[in-house]
Formats: C-alpha cells, structure tokens, sequence
C-alpha cells in the first residue's frame, strides 16, 4: 500500500460498509494456462489480504461474495474445490479473525454448505462473535432473490400468527427479515473483473449505494487497488435522492 494514496484517503469520510463480489478468478488463472482452481487458490490470498487492509483502515463492515446460489451449477469439481478451499480458510484464519477482533458473520443458504464448512463456519462465528472492530461477512450460497423470497414466507408466516399487520410493515421492517438484518446498507458496491452486473447480490441493500467496476480479475487486486476505489467513492456525491443546491 502507498503511503501517499493513504494520506489521500479522508479517515474522517471512510465508508462504513463495503461490498465486493470477487470475480475473474477462472479467466486470471486460463490467461496463465493454469487450471480455474488456480485462480480461486490465489483468489483466497486477495481475501486475507484485502481484508487485513480493511481492518487496518477502519471500514467497520466488509461483504465478501464468494459463492453464489447460481455457482452450485458449476462443474462439481471446481464446487467441491472452492467448499474445501473454503474449510480450509476457516481453519487457516480463525486465529487471525480472533486475534484482530473481527466478527466473522455469514449469509445466504447456509444450510446447503458440506457438513465441514458449515461447522467451522458456525464455530467460527460463535467465537467471534463479541468481537467489535469490524464485521466481515461471507456470503456463501447467496442469492439475492431467495433472500427477498424467503423474507416474504417469513413475514406472511409471521403475518397468519398474528406476530406483523399489513400496517406494521415498513421498509425497515422489511430489512429486518433480510439475511442482512442489523447492517447498514453497503456504501460501496465493488466487482473486479471487469463485468458490470450485480449477478444476484443484494438487490434490495444496493439501492444506493456507489457503484465500482474495476478491470482487473479478482487474484489481481491489492490493497492499493482498494485504497483507490475508495478516493473514487469520496470524490462523488451522493445525492440519496435529493437535489444539489447550488448556493
Ligand atoms: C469468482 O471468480 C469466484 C466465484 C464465483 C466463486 P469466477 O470463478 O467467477 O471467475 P471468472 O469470472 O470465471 O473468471
Ligand atoms: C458472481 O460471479 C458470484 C461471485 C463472485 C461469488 P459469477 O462469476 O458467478 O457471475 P456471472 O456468472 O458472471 O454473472
Ligand atoms: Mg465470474
């Protein structure tokens, strides 16, 4: 990381939330001749690194979208590689998480994890879980839609129990039955790999927030690449809706 980006960065302005959906790892890895998995195995260096950073910085929630309900269709050897390299992570970093007071935190289908992954994930979050300085949330067999779905079977199951009236029910309400319950919404939505799509991730939470497409694939980006998207965020306005004045 530059030092000179860093005294670019506003400390006082961070965002509080930062979303990145991980891509290119499979195109990074067939550019080098070397096999998809290739670039998933360096793809889980760039999370330890970009998550150290962020922790480093002061960014209070970081959202990593690692697989997605769509990605189950994928061929089942690159699946179940990415749900060992996945119970090896936890493994590998629990101390790390521990050690710097990270609250490890997951949505999505949890349940559709392999046995293994889905304990050390369990296990890992139930350590952490009073930890404060950050929150970094995985999100594991995600799909925007089922979580918008199952909101909806949630509520009307509440709504036949007598537990929420068509009345009570409010946006923030809402949000409350969304996975990403008791989060702020993301301030920085970021994808590598330079497609400009959301693919499924958080449909309803991105309303908002600003949107960074970077070029390079996922095994590619630093620290300084993260540093970088952030000035961008801090030099746009956002408006939430609202007109500028001008005097
Ligand atoms: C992102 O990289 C990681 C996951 C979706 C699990 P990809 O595997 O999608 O890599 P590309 O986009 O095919 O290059
Ligand atoms: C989105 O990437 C999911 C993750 C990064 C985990 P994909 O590679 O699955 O998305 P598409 O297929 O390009 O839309
Ligand atoms: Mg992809």
């Amino acid at each position: 990381m530059s030092s000179e980006n860093r005294s670019r960065i506003d400390l006082e302005r961070l965002p509080v939330h930062i979303a990145i959906i991980m891509d290119g790892n499979g195109r990074w890895a067939n550019e080098r001749g070397l096999k998809r998995i290739e670039g998933h195995k360096k793809g889980g260096d760039v999370v330890d690194d970009i998550t150290t950073y962020a922790r480093q910085l002061g960014i209070k929630y970081l959202t990593l979208y690692a697989f997605s309900t769509e990605n189950w269709q994928r061929d089942p050897e690159e699946v179940s590689f990415l749900m060992q390299l996945l119970a090896d992570f936890l493994r590998e970093k629990r101390e790390k998480i521990l050690n710097n007071n990270i609250r490890l935190n997951a949505i999505g289908n949890i349940d559709d994890l392999p046995q293994l992954v889905k304990e050390r994930l369990i296990a890992v979050m139930n350590e952490s879980s009073k930890n404060s300085e950050m929150v970094l949330t995985l999100a594991l067999s995600y799909g925007s839609r089922s979580e918008i779905v199952n909101a909806v079977k949630s509520i009307l199951r509440d709504s036949s129990q007598g537990k929420i009236s068509v009345d009570e029910l409010t946006e923030q309400r809402f949000s409350d039955y969304l996975y990403t319950k008791g989060m702020p919404d993301p301030d920085i939505l970021l994808r590598t790999g330079g497609e400009k799509r959301i693919s499924n991730f958080l449909l309803y939470q991105i309303s908002y927030s600003e949107l960074i497409f970077v070029e390079k694939k996922w095994p590619d980006f630093t620290p300084s690449d993260l540093e970088e998207a952030i000035i961008e965020f801090q030099r746009r306005q956002r408006r939430f809706g609202r007109a500028k004045s001008i005097i």
